[in-house]
């Protein structure tokens, strides 16, 4: 069975094939992606409506050169998926829209895929891939969750950010900086010359006994530390950046490990943009080590948004028995689409 992924929630037009016939966990085919991140840049943020036209010009000829590799022709689909949500309304229509003429003119099934279960699911395409259960720290830029996944669709919400995500105190924090659109990954590498311990930044809810996070504070405090040195900030930049990355990852690293004390588990799945990140990798590695916990990442180029999560979440639903592919080719999105909302495939 050959499964399309189609993503296209926010400033990524990512188109990915994989096969999941027989055994085991299915293989990618082929991908592309183009990404909106220039177009963006001038703006200081994604515009939705330029990245909803955007990815209309990319999705057919992204579409185009995924069935090329394999050597595939649209008719050697047997199912179509696409983002439903969350994500921008317009750009998930695009999506949902090709996903579904695309279904209508070859006669197969479509199948509309919770982006967040794709961030989840994609550690499953890397070499090392998990086994349930396991908990998950989803980090990207618009979520940051802590969550208990037993099986395909069985997700149970452990904690929440209560305000920013962890990628948007990257990228507020990297704004601020004059790091440019997203932040996230500026932030980080100039972080790589810079001091940790030069600014004392708060660790917001690190000692709350629950599984929640907030990140508005620590992006009003590098605010506020910015402001301090005005002039001085250019020469402190690498500082002030190591200082932050520190905050947010200390945080991330002991509410996962709180998560793993909460249930017991002794797996870790970290999925999203964040998940890119390498001090966190470093020191989730290392506390997971002591605790003989194993810790399992997407593949770098699968950690921010592509299609091959999309198609791999639609494959391995199907396998689970999900009855959701249909051939109504009638569509809505779901901008907005809390995670553990989802029903199990069966
Ligand atoms: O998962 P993703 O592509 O998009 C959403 O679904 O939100 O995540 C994008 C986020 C951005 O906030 C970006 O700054 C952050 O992931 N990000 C990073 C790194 N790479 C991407 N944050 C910190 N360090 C990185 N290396
Ligand atoms: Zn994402």
């Amino acid at each position: 069975m050959r499964v399309l992924g189609i993503e296209s929630s926010c400033d990524e037009t990512g188109v990915a094939l994989v096969d999941a016939s027989g055994p085991g966990v299915p293989r990618l085919l082929g991908q592309a992606l183009h990404s909106q991140i220039a177009m963006h840049q001038a703006y200081g943020g994604v515009v939705p409506e330029l990245a909803s036209r955007d990815h209309i010009r990319r999705v057919l000829p992204l579409l185009a050169e995924v069935l090329s590799q394999p050597g595939c022709t649209p008719a050697d689909l047997d199912v179509v998926a696409y983002t439903r949500g969350p994500g921008l309304a317009g750009a998930l229509l695009v999506g949902a829209g090709v996903a579904c003429a695309l279904g209508a003119a070859l006669g197969k099934p479509v199948l509309g895929v919770h982006h967040l279960e794709g961030h989840l699911l994609s550690p499953f395409l890397s070499a090392d891939a998990p086994v349930f259960p396991f908990v998950a720290l989803l980090v990207s830029g618009g979520h940051t969750q802590l969550m208990r996944v037993d099986a395909v669709g069985s997700y149970e919400l452990l904690g929440e950010t209560i305000d920013d995500a962890a990628g948007e105190a990257f990228d507020k924090s990297a704004k601020l900086m004059g790091l440019g659109y997203p932040g996230g990954p500026a932030l980080s590498r100039l972080a790589q010359d810079g001091d940790a311990q030069a600014f004392k930044l708060p660790r917001p809810l690190l000692h709350s006994g629950d599984l929640d996070f907030s990140f508005a504070g620590l992006k009003t405090a590098v605010l506020t530390q910015a402001r301090k040195l005005g002039d001085d900030l250019e020469a402190r930049k690498a500082d002030l950046a190591a200082s932050t990355q520190a905050a947010i990852v200390e945080v991330l690293v002991k509410k996962s490990l709180a998560a793993l004390d909460a249930t017991g588990l002794k797996r870790l799945v970290v999925a999203g943009g964040v998940g890119a990140n390498r001090l966190l990798r470093e020191q989730l590695d290392a506390a997971c080590a002591r605790r003989k916990v194993r810790v399992h990442y997407p593949e770098l180029h699968l950690c921010t948004d592509n299609g091959a999560m999309i198609a791999m979440a639609a494959a391995m639903r199907l396998a689970a028995g999900a009855q959701e592919a249909n051939a109504a080719y009638s569509f809505d999105v779901k901008p907005r689409w809390p995670l553990h909302e989802i029903v199990p495939p069966a």
